[in-house]
Formats: C-alpha cells, structure tokens, sequence
C-alpha cells in the first residue's frame, strides 16, 4: 500500500498536536495508523500490528464492525446530533433501556455524558448534590483508595492516586479527599479483616463529611493494574451502608464484560448507589460514557432545594454515539462474550505465566481478558515500544507494567503472538 504519510504531516502532528501525557518539546514517536480492521491496526508504511490494548479497554468487537459501521450510517442518515435540553430521541431512550435492563437492579436513572472523566464528575457531583438536597451541607468529601485512577478532569484527578495523579502540581486547586490504603488482598486471597481497616477507621473518623467513597471495582486500571478480591468489595458496601455514605463504583475500564462478568461488581453481589460507565460502552467508536443511579438519589437530588441536577453538557445522549453504544451492546450480549473471555483469560493464564520465571519480573497476574506482567524496574516506554512494534503487537506499557486487554474476538494465533512478543521482549528486557 502506498505510504499516504510524508514527512510533512509528521512534522506537523511533532511541532503541533499534544499527544496523551507528551511532552511537545521532545515527544515520543508516534506511528501512522491508516486503517484497522478485526484485531489488526495497519500502518502508513504498509505494516500490520496485532491490537493488544482495545484502544485503551474500548473496541472489545476490534476494528471496522459492520453491525456498528451499520448503525453510524443509519443514523447519520436521520441525524448526527441534537441538542438534549427541551429535546429526545429513540437512540437515548433505547440505550437507556439497555443499560439499565443489564446494569444492578437498583440502578433506574441514567446521566448521558461525553467522556469517562466527565462521567467520574457527574458522580461526584450527584454524591454532593444528594446530600446537599437534604440539608447536609457539610458531607463534602470523598474517600477513595491509592493506586486509584479516575480521570483526568480536576475532580476526577482528586481521587486518583496522589503520586500518580500528580496532586503535587495541582495542589492548590484539588480537592483534598480521604484516601485510604489501596486494597492489599489479592483477587483469590481469604478474606482478612485487617485488609479494610484503614478505610474503616477513616470512615468511623470523619463519616459526618463524607458524602461517599469512589472505587474502581476489582480492578485498579491504569493506577497499577491491580486486581482485587471481591470480599473487599463486600466489605466496602456493608460500611457503607453503617455509616450511611454514597458508594461510587467506577465500571468505566471493567464494564462490559471486561473481568468475564459483564460489570466487575456481579462478582462480589453488590450494587452501587452510583456507577459510571465508559469506555466499551461504543465498542471503541465515540466517546460517550454514563453515570446511573438509584431512584432514591435522583429523588432526593430533584425534591432538594435547586429541583435540578446541575449538569448538562453540548453533546449530551449524542445520537449517533447512542446508537452506536446501543449496537454495540446487542452485538455483546448476542455473542458467546463470557465463553472468549474466559478461553482468553486461559490462553493468556498459560502463556504469560512463563514470563514469571524471568529475572526483573515482580509479578505475572490474569483476570478475564486482562494480562499483566509486571517488572521490577521501570521500562523506557520508546523503546520497548518499538520493540513490539517490530514484533508485529500493539500494546503500550507503561511505568513496570507490560499488559494487554485484547479485543474479545481475538483468535487464539493472535493472542498467541501477542503472548509470545511479551515473552520475548520481557526476557531480552533485562540485558538492554
Ligand atoms: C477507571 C477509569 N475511570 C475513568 C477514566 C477516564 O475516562 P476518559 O479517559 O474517557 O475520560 C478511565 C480512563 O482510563 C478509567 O480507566
């Protein structure tokens, strides 16, 4: 294929345009993507690399979908967008139907927002307003975990880990929250009281402040790709429901099958009283993302003094990304998604563990369609990056973690070359 890339557009992308955390006096390369399809993303210069990352948790049908390019042309034939103040529409009201058909029974109401970020905010806005609604003036705070992450906006930063979040630089302007210490047992570890009684003894402290607690269900995402037991969830609901605070579960990384059900909380049972969802909610087409919650939120926030929740962006329920989250969820729940996820999380299981016996690996963990191999020593984020690449992989470690999240139609040759590239570039890690 020829390379549609010159020179020109590259220097013009390096000189111009800000990449995620890039510095734009001395960026890290980027690689021209001219298309992809299935799990393949190919490049300008006519190569093909195995998708590892989902486009960061999002394109779990891979690339280029018909059923979802299907649905993007029907409805740009109707319309692309309206404003959703004064005005609705069959692609809002479906989705939402969907979403709280699948998502934990007390969750009846739904907030459309444009991105994960904005969905945290929302959530945290909804936790205060709900107290404020009943007169509680001073329940203003969050408690959340370390190793957390939830976003990028200022209020999503302030509940995200302190160090990893950068709260240093900002912090004159963030928030300061309760964080407790990250959840410390593993996924499969027996239940220990002890695991949970630094949150516990914030929360006996200052319970009279806090409007709620913010966590990422059984997976810490991009705070360190940790995975945690599900007792800990348990726990975290029964205190909450003692000191009578909001719970904020952060599905927008585990949603939608991600961990093998379909959201991460089902494997502890329990239910939010607010849950933010992202990220695959489009099969990775367009940023639309959600905030749900019980009837007894809304209908404190809606009977207190301001009679409204106070938010409403421009692109709110935009319809194409509407229909398009809603053909992705039909394509979702009609394919055999628990059987792929679970045959992924086998191959990666039996394919990654080798990587254990590597010198310079801390540690090799798999939970649903989720692989992490992490070092001991941060890695050089360029070069290890090329090193896939040349390998034929997409994946993008960052700080000691090398993982992957595949899209869940990956086939086992596939996952298999992207299992076989971690191995090699982990094991030749150590003499670079
Ligand atoms: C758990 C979690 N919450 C929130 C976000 C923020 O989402 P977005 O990048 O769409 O703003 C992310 C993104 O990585 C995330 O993993």
């Amino acid at each position: 294929m020829k390379n549609s890339f010159n020179d020109n557009l590259l220097n013009f992308d390096r000189e111009h345009i800000w990449h995620p955390y890039a510095s734009m006096k001395d960026p890290l390369p980027v690689f021209p993507v001219v298309s992809a399809q299935g799990v393949k993303i190919r490049l300008a210069d006519g190569r093909e690399l195995i998708d590892g990352m989902s486009s960061w948790w999002a394109a779990i049908h891979g690339y280029n979908v018909p059923e979802l390019n299907r649905a993007a042309g029907e409805q740009l034939k109707a319309m692309s967008h309206v404003m959703f103040g004064g005005l609705t529409h069959k692609p809002a009201i479906e989705l939402a139907q969907a979403l709280i058909s699948m998502t934990p029974e007390p969750l009846t109401k739904i907030f459309f927002c444009d991105s994960g970020s904005v969905a945290v905010e929302v959530a945290i806005k909804m936790s205060i307003q709900y107290w404020a609604s009943l007169g509680c003036d001073d329940k203003q705070k969050l408690l959340t975990v370390r190793s957390g992450y939830h976003g990028d906006t200022l209020g999503a930063m302030s509940v995200c880990d302190p160090v990893a979040g950068m709260h240093s630089i900002f912090k004159n302007i963030l928030v300061k929250h309760h964080f407790a210490e990250m959840p410390m047992c593993g996924y499969h570890d027996e239940w220990d009281e002890t695991h949970i009684k630094n949150l516990k003894e914030i929360l006996q402290m200052n319970h009279e402040s806090i409007a709620a607690v913010i966590i990422e269900p059984i997976v810490q995402g991009a705070g360190g790709m940790r995975f945690y037991s599900p007792s800990y969830l348990i726990r975290l609901k029964e205190l909450c429901d003692e000191f009578n605070i909001l719970l904020i579960l952060d599905e927008i990384a585990t949603g939608f099958g991600r961990t093998g059900t379909m959201f991460a909380c089902e494997k502890a049972g329990i239910a939010p009283d607010i849950m933010c969802i992202g990220k695959a909610l489009t099969g990775g087409y367009m940023s639309l993302a959600a905030t749900l919650t019980t009837d007894r939120v809304s209908d404190v926030i809606s009977s207190g003094g301001a009679g409204a929740f106070m938010h409403g962006p421009t692109f709110m329920a935009n319809p194409l990304a509407c229909s398009i989250a809603l053909a992705s969820i039909r394509l979702l729940i009609s394919s055999p998604w628990k059987e792929r996820v679970s045959g992924i999380e086998s191959q990666l299981k039996d394919e990654l563990s080798p990587c254990a016996g590597l010198s310079g690996v801390k540690d090799v963990r798999v939970l649903g369609a989720i692989g992490v191999v992490e070092l001991n020593q941060p890695v050089d984020m360029k070069v290890i990056q090329e090193r896939f690449v040349g390998k034929g992989i997409w994946l993008r470690p960052f700080g000691r973690l090398v993982y992957t999240m595949p899209p869940y139609i990956i086939e086992e040759g596939d996952l298999s070359r992207i299992t076989g590239a971690i191995f090699e570039v982990v094991s030749e890690w150590r003499h670079a």
